[in-house]
Parts: C-alpha cells; structure tokens; sequence
C-alpha cells in the first residue's frame, strides 16, 4: 500500500521503540529492568479513580465540548493561579489529549511550511518529529553538562534566521532534568521579543522538581513575555496519570480558539471521563504530589551517588523531573562480550540484551555520548539494574 513521504520520513518514538523491545522480552519469561520508561510507577491517587466512576455513574460519556469541559479549564486556571501566580482566562485552555497532543496542536496552529522553532538539545525526543511533521524545521542549539544544561544565549542569538517563529523551553527538561535559571529564561526572553517569537514553554515536570526548589515559568518573568508565551501542561506526571490521557495548553485567547477548532476536526474532545478524573486531580488534595515527589527525590539521591561510583560514568544531580542522564562516552569505542560499541544506540541495545537493563540512548535525544535512565522505579530495581549494569560494563 501506498504510504506518504511524510509518514515515511518520521521515525518511531525511541523512548517507546526502547519501553516496547523491553516489555516484549518481559512477556517472554525475562526478567528485564526498566530504566526507560518515561512514566511515574505509582498508582493514579484512589480519589482520581473514584472521580472517573461516579462521572460514568452521572452519564458524562458522551461528547463534550472540543475544547474540554468548562470544569476543567477553570480548574486549571484555580490551580495555576495558586501554585505559581499567573492569572489566566478559561478561555485562554484547550484540553486535549495529552500534553503530547497539545503541542502537536500548537505547531499545527503555529507553524507554515519551512517555518524554524529553535529547540535546544538534548531534547525530547517528540519535539524534531511533532515539528516536522506540522512542515516546520526543528533548529537545534546545543547545552552541555557542565554548564548544567543551560543554553548559551550567543548561540541561541546567532540561530535565528528569518525563518525562526518560535523558541521551544522545556523547564524542567525531559532528558537531563535540567531546570533554566531567571538569568537564562530573561535571555531567552530578550531574544523572543527582539525577534517577535512566540515561546512555547513545556512545563509538564513542573510539580517534579526537588530540593525544596520552586517553579518558575518563562510567563511569570513579565506581561509582555507571558503575552507572547504558550505553556504546555497536564496530568500525566504529576498525577501518575499517563494512561488517561490529558493535558493542555495555554495561550492568547485567539490561539487557544483556532486550536480547538482544529482539535474539533481532527480528534473532538478527549476522553470525558479522563476529563472527569483530571478534574478531580486539580481540585482535590494535593498531598499525593508531593509524597510522589518525595519518593522520586529519595531514588535520585540513591541512584545519582551509586551511579558516580562506577567507573567511566559522569552523571549530574537533576534538579527536576525523573532521570539521570549520565555521560557514558568513556565507554564508547570498547568493546564488550565481543561486540564493538561505538553508539549510545550500540550501548543500549547491548544493555538491554546482555544485561536485561533498558537504557534510551542519548542519541534519540540528540546527544551522543549519553544514556537516559529513569528512576520512576523501585529503589530495589535501581539497585539490582546497577549490578548488572557494572557486569554489563565489566567493571
Ligand atoms: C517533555 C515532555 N513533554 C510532554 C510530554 C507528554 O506527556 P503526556 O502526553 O503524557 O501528557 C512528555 C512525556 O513524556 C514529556 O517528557
């Protein structure tokens, strides 16, 4: 059957291609450690769960509006205004499903063909695709390690081109857990408004960041920034709600509009009942985040210090969100149980073989040299993924 240049040209997830191949080998009787999964471990909190039940009791399974329940827009307004002071309209929200499916709306409400969005790597690894796939060009500027993954506002200045429309922040960031500092986010900013960009901010590991550390969005900088600034948000990993499937954007009302009606075209509402649940989670007790939280920084702390340990491994404390990114370089160019590893890909795949551990491969977040290793895992799993991982590495 005929298939498109455009489907062609995009590849799979890694993150899910790496989370798949390991629950394959887990169906088959071996017992793999994940390390790759991007999803909290915990249940959705009881109450959430209890939520979706009395919503399908009260017959909400029908279409909503596009856009999502008035409900939840204005929960989400209530939320945001309480955890970090922005003040937005409800009219401002559309409810999609999933953060994943909210972005993929703001490129196709932002982008025209050969339009460049400046994204800075290592990078998530959706972002190149969503962006490709809506005809923009993902124009990657690249952060190191130890510069703890800020960006140099030189570099981000000389990648505008004519073409740049937009800046894409992901603070806290999904690979390394970085978080931007006020200085970086005002140079960011600066460079948008020179530029008339708009700035998309990924702020879906905002409630995940550690060491008693407070958000702070690019929008709360200032009224002129927050004008120009699109936050991408929702439940998923707050929650420990992937499965349901919610998330958001918010922006100028006008955006937000043009959004839904695509939105009302391509998928209409997101589910009514995870609408229902995600509702729940905005207006019930907040405790659950924070004792999830709580635990994710336990992990980290343990999985950072045993992971320094072991030779050729060079890894940053995160701040934020829920994986370490170590620089694994040193043992590129080895060659181990007979094969040569010259790749991150090489090293994941032969992790994930020999050792029963799944790694993602720094490369599927544009940087080589690296592995990215989740600790939304039992401490026991971090425990045992690191003796096999020193085995694996024959050190
Ligand atoms: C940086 C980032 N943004 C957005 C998402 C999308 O999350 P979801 O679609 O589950 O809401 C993810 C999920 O892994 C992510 O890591």
């Amino acid at each position: 059957m005929k298939i498109s240049q455009r489907a062609d040209n995009i590849p799979p997830s890694a993150t899910v291609g790496m989370a798949t191949r390991a629950k394959q080998m887990s169906r088959q009787g071996l017992d793999v450690i994940s390390f790759a999964v991007g999803e909290p471990d915990f249940a959705t909190p009881e109450h959430i769960c209890q939520a979706a039940y009395q919503a399908m009791e009260a017959g909400h399974t029908k279409y909503t509006a596009a856009s999502g329940i008035p409900e939840l827009k204005e929960a989400v307004v209530a939320r945001l205004r309480a955890e970090v002071g922005l003040s937005y309209d409800a009219d401002q929200i559309c409810i999609s499903s999933g953060g994943k499916h909210a972005l993929t709306n703001i490129w196709q409400t932002l982008l025209d063909e050969g339009d460049e969005v400046i994204v800075f790597a290592p990078y998530w690894v959706s972002y190149p695709a969503q962006i490709q796939l809506s005809g923009g060009r993902a124009v990657t500027v690249m952060t190191d390690a130890s510069r703890g993954f800020q960006p140099d506002p030189a570099e981000v200045r000389s990648a505008v081109t004519p073409q740049t429309v937009a800046i894409l922040v992901n603070s806290p960031a999904n690979p390394t857990g970085a978080i931007f500092g006020q200085e970086t986010l005002q140079e960011i900013a600066a460079i948008a408004a020179e530029n008339d960009l708009t700035i998309i901010s990924d702020e879906i590991y905002r409630n995940l960041i550690f060491d008693g550390r407070q958000h702070l969005s690019i929008a709360m900088l200032d009224e002129e920034t927050k004008a120009r600034t699109i936050l991408v948000d929702g439940v998923s990993k707050s929650y420990a709600m992937t499965g349901w499937r919610i998330g958001w954007l918010i922006a100028p009302k006008d955006f937000a509009t043009k959004a839904g009606s695509i939105q009302s075209q391509e998928t209409h509402n997101p589910c009514s009942i995870a609408q229902y649940a995600a509702l729940a989670a905005l207006t019930g007790p907040q405790d659950c985040v924070a004792a999830m939280r709580d635990q994710y920084e336990q992990r980290r702390d343990f999985f950072v210090e045993a992971l320094r340990q072991l030779e050729g491994i060079e890894c940053n404390t995160p701040p934020a969100a829920f994986y370490l990114f170590p620089d694994i370089s040193a043992h590129l160019g080895r060659s181990l149980a007979g094969q040569q590893i010259d790749t991150s890909l090489q090293l994941a795949e032969y992790l994930l073989e020999q050792g029963l551990i799944s790694t993602v491969p720094g490369s599927a977040f544009g940087a080589e040299g690296f592995l990215r290793l989740s600790f939304a895992c039992s401490v026991e799993d971090i425990k045992r993924g690191l003796q096999r991982l020193k085995t694996a590495l024959e050190i």
